[in-house]
C-alpha cells in the first residue's frame, strides 16, 4: 500500500501537519533525517505517539520514503527556510520521477522560489510555494495557506491543502491559489510584515497603559473591554500572557526586553524598499525589534540622558483609537504592498480573497480582516473605501492626541506616531518634495519636473552663476 502524501521534516510544523493530514483521513509518508544522538527515529517514534498514525508510514531513510508515495508524488518539504531547502531538493533528486510535485510550506523567501520553480521544472518536477501560518496550533487545527505556483501545479495539491486548511465564516477553506511563481511566500512574507507590525502595536499600548500605571492584570482587562469591537488573534494572546503569573508574579515582567526575529519582517522591509513602497509600520516595527536588542547600550544612555517618563495625559479611550487608527494604515500598507508587487509581476493578486484566507487560521486573523474582505472587493486601497473613510476621520483627533502626550511623556511608540505621520503625508496635496527635487538637480543634474509645465518635460537649472 503506498500513500497518498509526503512530508518531509518532522519540527514543530512539519508534525502538526502531518497529524491534521491523517486527521483529515489522507495516508501519510513521514521523514525526518537521522543525526547519532541528535535525531534519532524521529518518524517511528512520531507515529508510535499518536493514533491518527496508525495508517502512516515513517521513515528516516531517504529512498524508502520516496519509493512509499503513490506517482505522481506529492511532497512536502518543512524544513527551516533558506540553503537548507536546496540540500534537501538535491538529495530527493535522484529517487523523485517525472511529474512529481514538491511543496515548499517554509517561510522560504519569494525569489528563491521562483529560482527553485524554474531549476525543478529542467528536470521536469513541479514545484509550489507554500506560505503556512498559524503556529504548531494552526498547523494542527487549521492553519490558513498561501500557494504559489503554476494553476495546475495547484490543483494536484489543492485537495490535500484545502482539506487541511482553517474554515472561514462560510465554511470555506482558508486556502487559495494565490498566483504564479513565488507569490505565496511573497503573500506569507507580507502576512508576517503585518504581523510585526500588530505585535509592536500592542507592545506600545502596553507600554503606554503600564506607564499610567496599570498592572499587568488591569492591563488585561482593558484589553479585554476591547474585544467586542477589535478582536483579535494577537489581541487574545496578549490578555492570555499578560495574566499568566509565575509564583504570584507577573510572567511577563521577567521577561527580557529583547525582541528577536526569523527575517521575514526584513525581508517585507526590503522589498517594500525594492518597490518603491511606502509600508513604514513594518519597517518601524522591524526597527524596534532591532533597538529592543541593543539592551546594553539602552541602560547606559538611559542613565547618561537621566530619562524621565511621565504619565502621558491620555485616556484609556484615546489609546484604544490611537491603536485602531494604527492598524488601520498597517493594514492598509501591506496590502498596497501586495497590490503593487502583483502589478509589477503580473500576478493578478485576487486581494479580498488574500483577506478572506487570513480571517481564520493565521495570526493576523481578526475582526478587522473580515470587514477588509468586503472593502477590498471594492477596492485595493483600503483608504479610499468610504466605510474607512469614516472611521479614520473620526480615529484621527484621537491619534494626534495620543502622539503629542507620549512624545511629551518620553514614551517611544514608532508604530503609533509612524501611522499619523505616515497619513499626514499622504494627506498632503502639496509636499515638500519640491525641495528634494531642487537639491538633486543643484547637486547632481538630476533635473525636475514643472507644475507650470504641463508637458511633464524634464527641466535643469543652473543654480548659481
Ligand atoms: C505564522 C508566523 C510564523 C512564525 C514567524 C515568527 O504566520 O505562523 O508568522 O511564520 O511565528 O516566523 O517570526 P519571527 O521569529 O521573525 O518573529
Amino acid at each position: 500500500m503506498k500513500s497518498e502524501f509526503g512530508l518531509f521534516g518532522l519540527g514543530v510544523m512539519g508534525k502538526s501537519l502531518t497529524r491534521n493530514l491523517a486527521n483529515n483521513g489522507f495516508t501519510v509518508s513521514m521523514f525526518n533525517r537521522h543525526i547519532k544522538g541528535l535525531e534519532e527515529h524521529v518518524a517511528i517514534n512520531f507515529k508510535n505517539e499518536h493514533t491518527e498514525l496508525t495508517n502512516a508510514l515513517a521513515f528516516d531513510n531517504l529512498e524508502a520514503f520516496v519509493k512509499s508515495i503513490q506517482t505522481p508524488r506529492k511532497i512536502m518539504l518543512m524544513v527551516n527556510a533558506g540553503k537548507t531547502i536546496d540540500y534537501v531538493i538535491a538529495d530527493l533528486l535522484p529517487y523523485l520521477s517525472k511529474g512529481d510535485t514538491l511543496i515548499d510550506g517554509g517561510n522560504s523567501n519569494y525569489k528563491d522560489t521562483k529560482e527553485r520553480s524554474l531549476y525543478l521544472k529542467s528536470k521536469y518536477i513541479y514545484f509550489i510555494g507554500v506560505g503556512v501560518s498559524g503556529g504548531e496550533e494552526g498547523a494542527l487545527k487549521g492553519p490558513s495557506i498561501m500557494p504559489g505556483g503554476s494553476k495546475e501545479t495547484y490543483d494536484a495539491v489543492a485537495p490535500f491543502l484545502e482539506a487541511i486548511a482553517a474554515k472561514d465564516k462560510a465554511n470555506l477553506p482558508c486556502c487559495t491559489y494565490i498566483g504564479p511563481e513565488g507569490s505565496g511566500h511573497f503573500v506569507k512574507m507580507v502576512h508576517n510584515g503585518i504581523e510585526y507590525a500588530e505585535m509592536q502595536l500592542l507592545a506600545e499600548v502596553y507600554d503606554i497603559l503600564r506607564t499610567n500605571e496599570n498592572t499587568p492584570t488591569d492591563i488585561a482587562n482593558i484589553l479585554e473591554s476591547w474585544q467586542p469591537l477589535a478582536n483579535s488573534y494577537l489581541l487574545e494572546i496578549t490578555i492570555d500572557i499578560l495574566r499568566k503569573k509565575e509564583h504570584n508574579e507577573w510572567l511577563v515582567d521577567k521577561i527580557m526586553d529583547k525582541a528577536g526575529n526569523k527575517g521575514t519582517g526584513n525581508w517585507t522591509t526590503i522589498a517594500t524598499a525594492e518597490l518603491g513602497v511606502p509600508s513604514s509600520l513594518i519597517a518601524s516595527a522591524l526597527f524596534a525589534r532591532y533597538t529592543s536588542f541593543y539592551k546594553s547600550d539602552r541602560v547606559q544612555l538611559n542613565t547618561l540622558y537621566n530619562k524621565q517618563t511621565t504619565k502621558p495625559s491620555i485616556t484609556t479611550k484615546d489609546v484604544y483609537d490611537a491603536y485602531q487608527f494604527a492598524r488601520i494604515i498597517n493594514h492598509h500598507q501591506g496590502i498596497k504592498l501586495i497590490a503593487v508587487a502583483s502589478k509589477t509581476f503580473k500576478w493578478h493578486i485576487n486581494l479580498s480573497e488574500v483577506a478572506r484566507i487570513w480571517t481564520n487560521g493565521c495570526i493576523i486573523r481578526s475582526s478587522f480582516m473580515e470587514e477588509l474582505v468586503e472593502v477590498l472587493r471594492e477596492t485595493d486601497s483600503i483608504l479610499n473605501h468610504s466605510a474607512i473613510v469614516k472611521q479614520v476621520n473620526l480615529l484621527k483627533p484621537k491619534v494626534n492626541n495620543a502622539v503629542a502626550q507620549c512624545v511629551l511623556a518620553e514614551i517611544p511608540i514608532p508604530c503609533i506616531s509612524e501611522s499619523i505621520n505616515f497619513f499626514n503625508g499622504l494627506t498632503t496635496a502639496n509636499s515638500p518634495a519640491n525641495i528634494i527635487q531642487a537639491q538633486r538637480d543643484y547637486f547632481g543634474a538630476h533635473t525636475y519636473q514643472r507644475i507650470d509645465d504641463e508637458t511633464e518635460a524634464f527641466h535643469h537649472t543652473k543654480w548659481i552663476n
